[in-house]
């Protein structure tokens, strides 16, 4: 080996035991960590706790979304106290999904499975709802946002393309819901837990968005539509459906 290799080999070895080192340290040490938290004030109030509940609704159904596509089961399976009991959704079920898209979309789950239990830890949450995850209700939507019938039907769970095509409603639902709640709360501990949601529900829209910009131009199978065409036509919907002028652009703004 040439000193410089060996230089390298020592540098590394170095850092990780350094860290190791640092991380024991860290966990021994973990009960000084402060809280962060101010010192006055209120944590959470009482009326705020309805309005961030809003969201479980949500957050079931991305976790549910997320898991059966990348795992192939649920809540049932990953977290079953979080449901309370609250029935399965109808039609989920694994999606057709290359690797890639497969790690991005279990990462996903679990940020969601992270976020329904932060919201039960804070403001409490309720048995989950009756989601409708089939591929028909989906189709429905599609058929919606282009104005025909998509023939055949529009099925997210056909390969990784179409289930990100489906994607790309949902999270930017959750952060237009947060930002909307935000100014209406109070409360430092809710104030936390809203930052913490809306910022990773921001991130997973930027890489939906990321992964469509880099197909933008590509068919997608079996339709004559690009992936262009596809989210103009949601995010014409979405419009159409928020009202009060543009929220929402397809991936090229016009
Ligand atoms: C939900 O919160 C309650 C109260 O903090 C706790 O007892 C329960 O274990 C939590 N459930 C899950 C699944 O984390």
């Amino acid at each position: 080996m040439s000193s410089k290799l060996l230089f390298i080999h020592f540098l590394v070895t170095y850092m990780v035991l350094n860290e190791f080192f640092l991380m024991s340290i860290s966990y021994t040490t973990n009960t000084y960590c402060p809280s962060g938290y101010p010192e006055e004030g209120v944590a959470i109030e009482k009326e705020n706790i309805d309005k961030m509940q809003f969201a479980v609704n949500l957050e079931f159904l991305e976790a549910e979304y997320f898991l059966w596509a990348s795992y192939g089961f649920g809540l049932d399976v990953v977290a079953p106290n979080l449901p309370m009991s609250g029935p399965p959704p109808i039609g989920a079920r694994k999606a057709n999904l290359d690797q890639l898209t497969n790690n991005i979309i279990k990462e996903f789950a679990n940020q969601e499975v992270g976020h329904l239990r932060s919201l039960n830890s804070t403001v409490g949450v309720f048995p989950r709802p009756l989601l409708d995850l089939s591929a028909k209700n989906f189709a429905k939507i599609f058929d919606d946002a282009f104005g025909h019938k998509l023939v055949p039907p529009f099925d997210p769970y056909r390969d990784s393309l179409s289930y990100m095509l489906s994607c790309y409603v949902i999270p930017y639902v959750g952060l237009v819901g947060y930002v909307g709640t935000n100014p209406n709360i109070n409360g430092y501990e809710t104030k936390r837990l809203l930052a913490g949601l809306l910022g990773v529900e921001s991130g997973q829209d930027a890489v939906i968005r990321m992964y469509l910009y880099e197909r933008a131009t590509e068919l997608v199978s079996p339709y004559q539509y690009t992936v262009a065409d596809f989210t103009s036509r949601i995010s014409g919907l979405r419009n159409k459906l928020g009202n009060c002028g543009i929220k929402d652009e397809g991936i090229y703004i016009q």
